[in-house]
């Protein structure tokens, strides 16, 4: 067995998993957080997209072991109590997914993007979501509710540093 203590979503989490359990393993059976999706297992889809020390990773590609003492953030670190993310927000008001599958990837790739780049041009925005594969969407209403997000996360950002 591997020992595994990492933080997910600000909390820290321990567990001691079969030698070849994934982070996303480790994520849905192991710490009970199933908002990650299991897509294809094989890094293609994107379904399982988490963010791992700022960087959003396919969680079925990496190993529960490489994630020991490391900071893991899932879609359900997004909301708090009462109030979804900009983000999430966005998505839901701009009707951004269908069948919802892809979503928690998708909007973890959009997460990592704005976390890096408050102002990304449609093209940038593109090119986060590439690795995410949507088979109900044509992607333009993800791509605006992203510019909706990072229009809101800049008011945000420029009322908390205004004099
Ligand atoms: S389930 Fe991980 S990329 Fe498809
Ligand atoms: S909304 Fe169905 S796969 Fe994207």
């Amino acid at each position: 067995m591997t020992d595994v203590v990492l933080r997910v979503n600000g909390r820290e989490r321990k567990a001691s998993v079969p030698p070849e359990t994934t982070l996303l393993q480790l994520l849905r059976e192991h710490l009970g957080l199933t908002g990650s999706k299991l897509g294809c297992d094989v890094g293609d889809c994107g379904a399982c997209t988490v963010i791992v020390d700022g960087k959003a990773v396919n969680s079925c590609l990496m190993l529960a072991g490489q994630v020991d003492g490391r900071e893991v953030l899932t879609i359900e670190g997004l909301a708090t109590r009462d109030r979804l993310h900009p983000i999430q927000r966005a998505f839901e008001e701009r009707a951004s997914l269908q069948c919802g599958f892809c979503g928690p990837g998708s909007i973890m790739s959009a997460k990592a993007l704005l976390d890096e780049n408050l102002d990304p041009t449609p093209q940038e925005i593109r090119d986060a979501l590439a690795g995410n594969l949507c088979r109900c969407t044509g992607y333009t209403k993800m791509i605006e509710a992203i510019q909706d997000a990072a229009r809101e996360l800049r008011t945000e950002k420029s009322a908390r540093t205004a004099p």
